[in-house]
């Protein structure tokens, strides 16, 4: 099978939340700042090797993706948004496995992109949206390499807030150490000025040292 039969572009049946953002999403200046310094602060904790197999979770349009795949063997690519992973399939990115799916610990052991070994995966502002944040990390961390990391960024949750959302470092290490994995850190991963405000997310770094 080529990449073009294997590569998915709607399961037909899965809600889209994002559409509306899939159109715009490559063109935020916010978000583009985001996924460039996302991928400084990978490069700077965690090893990213030429031979890297790695699995972009909840890939959006593929931001992060798009600066990793030149830097390592191949990139699988997951979103739940067909119009997120639709954007993604116009960049034409020669190793980059790519698929819509929502993953959760039920479904995730049915799909094969989801097989692994990963020497690397990566949740850019993905895991404060998933229903079971630490059951999920769980299901990821298991398909990763022996001493391959987990990295992920995700908004602090502001409890006095209107609306909280995000996640705390309490709550990272949490699903980290529940997932097996050895934290390596968790911290703000990135601090960028944008407009009159602050990007600053957390970001965790988990390393599966088990076999
Ligand atoms: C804020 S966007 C981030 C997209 C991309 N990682 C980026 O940084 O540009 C969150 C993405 O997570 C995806 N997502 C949320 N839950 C998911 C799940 N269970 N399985 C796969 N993708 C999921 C959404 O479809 C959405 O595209």
């Amino acid at each position: 099978m080529d990449r073009d039969e294997e590569n998915q572009l709607s399961p037909g049946d899965l809600a889209d939340a994002w559409a509306e953002e899939a159109a715009t999403w490559n063109e935020d200046p916010a978000v583009v700042a985001y996924a460039d310094a996302a991928w400084a602060s990978l490069l700077a904790s965690v090893p990213v090797g030429s031979d890297a197999h790695v699995l972009d979770f909840g890939c959006g349009t593929g931001l992060l993706t798009e600066r990793i795949s030149p830097r390592v063997r191949e990139v699988v690519a997951v979103d739940a948004s067909p119009a997120m992973v639709e954007v993604l399939a116009t960049k034409a990115l020669p190793n980059v496995r790519f698929g819509v799916a929502k993953w959760t610990p039920e479904t995730i052991s049915d799909d094969e992109l989801a097989a692994g070994p990963f020497d690397l995966i990566v949740c850019s502002s993905v895991c404060a949206f998933l229903d079971d944040y630490p059951g999920t990390v769980a299901m990821l961390a298991d398909r990763l390499a022996p001493n391959g990391y987990f990295a992920q960024w995700d908004w602090e949750l502001d409890p006095t807030a209107a609306e909280p959302f995000g996640l705390t470092s309490d709550g990272i290490t949490k699903a980290l150490v529940g997932a097996g994995l050895e934290v390596v850190s968790v911290g703000i991963g990135f601090d960028v000025p944008i407009e009159d405000q602050h990007m600053r997310p957390l970001m965790g770094i988990g390393r599966r040292v088990r076999e």
